[in-house]
């Protein structure tokens, strides 16, 4: 054992360690050399015991010298390695956080809230008040009030849902009508929307929860021309610009003269189509003249104050809009429908 093979020794311990490529290579070049027992340098630590006494401070320099040299190549390749592994976690995580992922797809809003947010935003315009009433209604509010006593035939369409004798859930918003009398004095300019609830068996138009938006105006000299021109401007707004109106005679016992409103087709222009029956018309509303017995109910002198009401569907005005053929679609949450929208 001379200080060259030492040294000699040292270089290629040295090589093997910058030529690891990762931690358990650079171990097993760490073993080689410095392995407690077999290692090539610790070997040749032993032999230094052999050698003559004149040499042996000389050889235990070169000995320590090479031992550092290769314990520092070794640390020196470890650092560079665990700084390499963490260089490549760092590049395979990396991600571009102001880049949008290419199947995001933006949210929208429910058909139903669409239709009720653009009835609002007309109504606003128009110089309405939006309010709102309760779901859970009384007996006298969702009827009494209403001029439909117990026993009234009116009262057998509405299959109402009771929550215990008098308490039920609201079948119409029209109660917001009987509401807003009490509470605030003429001129009142309201709609109620909100929802509804009906015993009915579900089909394709009916449905045991959906909405309603009810009307109501009450002020001195309030005629029907004031209640056709608003709702016309009302269809014309929702319906298109080239839309007129219609009403019919129907019965309400809450509006005196009652009618059905009819807006011509804004799917064919009137022509005739599958939506509209080929009749070129399409029932929206149910509306009327607040009925004296009503007003006088809420609070307001029939002799001074003339009303009128209206009330509308925005389940039927969604189906008739998007072309929406069973309404129950309405009220599921399935996506692959309301992304059609
Ligand atoms: N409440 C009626 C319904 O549920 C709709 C209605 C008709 C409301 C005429 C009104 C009205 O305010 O005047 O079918």
């Amino acid at each position: 054992m001379t200080p060259e093979a030492l040294a000699e020794l040292a270089a290629r311990a040295v090589a093997d360690a910058e030529a690891a490529v990762d931690p358990a290579q650079l171990e097993a070049v760490r073993r080689r050399f410095l392995g407690r027992r077999d290692g090539e340098l610790t070997r040749a630590g032993a032999q230094m015991a052999a050698a003559a006494p004149a040499q042996r401070a000389a050889l235990g320099r070169a000995f320590n010298g090479a031992k550092a040299e290769v314990e520092a190549a070794l640390d020196a390749r470890a650092r560079q390695l665990a700084a390499s592994v963490d260089t490549e976690r760092i590049a395979a995580e990396w991600m571009d956080l102001t880049r949008l992922d290419e199947s995001w797809t933006p949210g929208r809003l429910h058909p139903i809230t669409r239709v009720l947010r653009e009835i609002e935003a007309i109504f606003r315009q128009l110089g309405y008040a939006v309010v709102e009433g309760p779901e859970v209604e009384s007996e006298r509010f969702n009827f009494e009030l209403l001029n439909i006593p117990a026993g009234h035939p009116a009262r057998d369409s509405h299959d109402t849902l009771y929550l215990s004798d008098d308490v039920l859930l609201r079948t119409h918003t029209s109660p917001v009508q009987m509401r807003t009398m009490l509470e605030q004095p003429p001129p009142i300019r309201i709609i109620a929307p909100g929802r509804t609830y009906r015993r009915d068996n579900p089909d394709q138009t009916h449905f045991v929860m959906f909405h309603q938006v009810e009307g109501l105006v009450v002020d001195e000299d309030v005629t029907v021309a004031d209640l056709k021109g608003t709702l016309l401007t009302f269809a014309r707004s929702m319906f298109g610009h080239e839309r007129e109106i219609r009403l019919r005679p129907n019965y309400f016992p809450y509006t005196e003269p009652s009618m059905e409103v009819d807006v011509s087709c804004f799917l064919c222009g009137g022509a005739g189509c599958r939506t509209c029956h080929h009749r070129g018309w399409i029932e929206i509303l149910g509306s009327g003249m607040v009925h004296p017995q009503v007003l006088r109910n809420g609070g307001v002198d029939p002799e001074r104050y003339r009303g009128f009401a209206f009330g509308m569907g925005p389940e039927r005005i969604a189906m008739l809009k998007y072309g929406i053929e069973d309404g129950r679609e309405l009220t599921l949450d399935d996506v692959r429908f309301l992304h059609q929208f």
